[in-house]
């Protein structure tokens, strides 16, 4: 079946543009085009939409109005923002409810690339309910101190870039959402940003309060209670898998880059379960349930009641909002990397053992669950099977600290 895509773009001669860079993928893309929001809408009533592309400054309804609604009125369509640099406040305003940001001009070849590439993750999903909770979540909520900390460092006199984002850093909402910001289209740099602090310190601090004080882009986690599980102990897991996979890599004596992913990628590797946890609280509960009760395997008990699991729904939203292939592919295969087909990441490989080696310590997190074992063929495979002894040692290592500093 042909992928329908929808852009929108009051300038005519920009549409006209559109039309002629994409007319060669027209046998594989149904193309329709609108010249402002209230002709999208009436599009979308008529006929469903893969994809949004579309302009942010428009008169009438603006491009984060536009966005709002089809997010409401067609929960699975995937929506871009394709707009100009002088932007700026409008495309803030957005980020609740843009997955992806490219910048006009955009050349063919990315923009193919980015439509081509949400094709692909939206097949990762196969339930459609799931695709709507996921295509319809605008931020990871924050845990409550967390945020206060972040909100009272930025109101304070003598805020420090430096201070903020390590307060980020801890945060697994925010660090996605300053990731995402960074290493948008929008933002324009050259290279790609893998560390969360980093990132806050790029945006800078008026970048960094217009987001969380005016537009509050990050949002404090409501106390929703899953029986059987803590969601600060599925944080401090994340964390903690993160600064173990981070320390594989350096280990490995990886390039900075790798080193990153590896930890972005332990940081969001369980992503896919805080959202159905806090989306979806009481039927998170049952699969809780089913785990102690009838010992089931922990993706088991998830497909029995979402038809869809955690690996799953982490690695849909991170490919929405335009992460990285390590990142996503860890948290789409940390459970079964061998399940992986192609050239795998060593992101992959260092996650894939630190989320095993730190639920085995029972720290925190999956340790309400059964440890789920080393995937042993693939790291044969791999070549890194004779490094595990010294690899659980470093990790145990980063375990005890861990529970130390209470993260
Ligand atoms: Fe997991
Ligand atoms: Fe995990």
């Amino acid at each position: 079946m042909k992928k329908s895509i929808l852009f929108v773009d009051d300038e005519t001669s920009v549409l006209d543009g559109l039309q002629r860079m994409l007319r060669h993928k027209r046998e594989s893309w149904e193309m329709a085009f609108a010249g402002g929001g209230a002709q999208a809408l009436a599009l979308i009533k008529a006929s469903h939409f893969d994809v949004i592309v579309s302009d942010m400054r428009m008169p009438g309804m603006d491009g984060n109005q536009l966005l709002t609604t089809v997010m409401e009125k067609s929960p699975d369509t995937i929506r871009f923002v394709l707009s100009g640099h002088a932007d700026q406040e409008l495309i803030y305003k957005s980020i609740g409810s843009t997955h992806q940001y490219l910048s006009k001009p955009c050349e063919a070849e990315v923009l193919i690339n980015t439509i081509e590439r949400a094709f692909a993750i939206r097949d990762l999903l196969k339930k459609d309910s799931l695709k709507n909770l996921v295509t319809h979540i605008r931020v990871i909520p924050s845990l409550p101190d967390l945020y206060l900390q972040v909100v009272a460092e930025l109101k304070s006199p003598n805020a420090s870039t430096n201070r903020v984002g390590q307060i980020i850093s801890k945060d697994i909402g925010m660090s996605a959402k300053v990731l995402q910001l960074v290493n948008s289209a929008f933002f324009g740099l050259r290279r790609h940003v893998n560390d969360p602090a980093q990132a806050a310190s790029l945006l800078g601090l008026d970048i960094l309060k217009s987001l969380v004080l005016m537009v509050q882009v990050f949002s404090q986690m409501e106390k929703t209670a899953v029986t059987g599980c803590s969601l600060e102990a599925l944080w401090s897991h994340s964390l903690l898998v993160g600064r173990c996979a981070q320390a594989l890599a350096k280990q490995m004596h990886q390039d900075k880059k790798e080193v990153d992913d590896a930890f972005m990628a332990g940081l969001f590797h369980d992503l896919g379960k805080l959202v159905l946890m806090a989306n979806m609280p009481e039927k998170y509960g049952q699969v809780m349930k089913l785990i102690s009760s009838k010992y089931m395997k922990l993706s088991d008990a998830e497909l029995h009641i979402f038809e869809g699991t955690h690996d799953e729904v982490g690695a849909y939203l991170l490919g929405l909002w335009g992460f990285g292939d390590p990142v996503v592919e860890a948290a789409a295969f940390h459970h079964l990397p061998s399940a992986c087909v192609g050239q795998q990441s060593s992101a992959l490989t260092m996650v894939h053992v630190a989320n095993v080696v730190v639920s085995e310590l029972k720290v925190a997190g999956e340790s309400a669950t059964v440890p789920m074992p080393l995937d042993q063929p693939y790291l044969e495979r791999v070549g890194v099977a004779g490094a595990l002894p010294e690899w659980r040692a470093i990790c145990t290592t980063i375990c005890e600290q861990g529970v130390k500093d209470g993260g």
